[in-house]
């Protein structure tokens, strides 16, 4: 089999006290969809931010199409990497977050188009004529030069996931990316989600969307306290769960 995109490996993660991830084992091949379900606190936000090292992690190894992240190994010790390198790695591995976190003083072709141009240093003709097909793709071609203030929160979500393919990542982390919506709004998100899916975007996704999950997803995970209490094909883990914990999970938010 090829190198998987996404290669997460024991990890694991305290704040203080509080053991947060418990020994995640999880792996994403090129052009998947996961879709992570579980309680409040069970560690989901945790996990995708130890993915692109915004978290560092106690324990374990995060890899990206084989590639160690956040550090390097020299000699058998980890030796983690200077921020540079970091941000480098990172610009592979897009993020999407509840909130959007858009720039509020640029307009949504700006928001697309600011890291490319800041991090890619490529010529600026070419970066926005590629932020205004990202646009066109998630329906907002005709959004281009107004600012996030002036967008619903549907159209400001699906103008983050145009920010987020900007870079042309080789993975895109979803966090709760429509739970900050008003109902009539998330239809045309998880649209969006699903068309990325469609194309073979590789994609974690932490959502409470099971209809989004059972349509969309190639692997449901199932996290409970740190730990990933179950995983396999939609099928299996949303109409036969094994656990008692995701059964119960389940039957709150079906
Ligand atoms: N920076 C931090 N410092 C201390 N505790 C933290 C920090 N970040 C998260 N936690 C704690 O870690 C636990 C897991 O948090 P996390 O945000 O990963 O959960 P989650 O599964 O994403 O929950 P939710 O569904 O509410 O978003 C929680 O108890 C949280 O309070
Ligand atoms: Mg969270």
């Amino acid at each position: 089999m090829s190198t998987p995109v996404l290669e997460i490996h024991g990890v694991h993660k305290s704040f203080g006290t509080l053991d947060v991830l418990r020994g995640i084992d999880l792996t994403a091949q090129a052009g998947t969809v996961t879709v992570i379900l579980g309680p409040s606190g069970s560690g989901k936000s945790t996990l995708l931010r130890s993915i692109n090292h915004l978290e560092k992690v106690d324990r374990g190894r995060v890899r990206l199409d084989g590639e160690l992240i956040g550090y390097r190994q020299a000699g058998g010790k980890l030796h983690e990497l200077g921020e540079r390198h970091i941000l480098q790695q990172r610009a592979r591995i897009g993020f999407v977050f509840q909130n959007f976190n858009l720039f509020p003083h640029l307009t949504a072709l700006e928001n697309v188009a600011e890291a490319p141009i800041a991090a890619l240093k490529k010529p600026k003709i070419q970066v926005y004529d590629h932020a205004r097909e990202l646009l066109a793709r998630v329906g907002l071609a005709d959004k281009t030069d107004v600012y996030p203030r002036q967008l619903s929160g549907g159209q400001q979500q699906r103008v983050a996931i145009a920010r987020a393919l900007a870079l042309e990542p080789r993975l895109i982390l979803f966090d709760e990316p429509t739970s900050a919506l008003d109902p009539e709004l998330v239809g045309e998100v998880l649209d969006v989600l699903r068309d990325l899916a469609a194309a073979g975007t590789t994609m974690i996704v932490v959502t409470h969307e099971i209809g989004f999950a059972r349509e969309a997803a190639d692997t449901v995970i199932f996290m409970d306290e740190g730990r990933i209490v179950e995983q396999g094909p939609p099928a299996q883990v949303l109409d036969h769960p094994r656990h008692e914990r995701t059964q119960s999970f389940l039957s709150k938010v079906l």
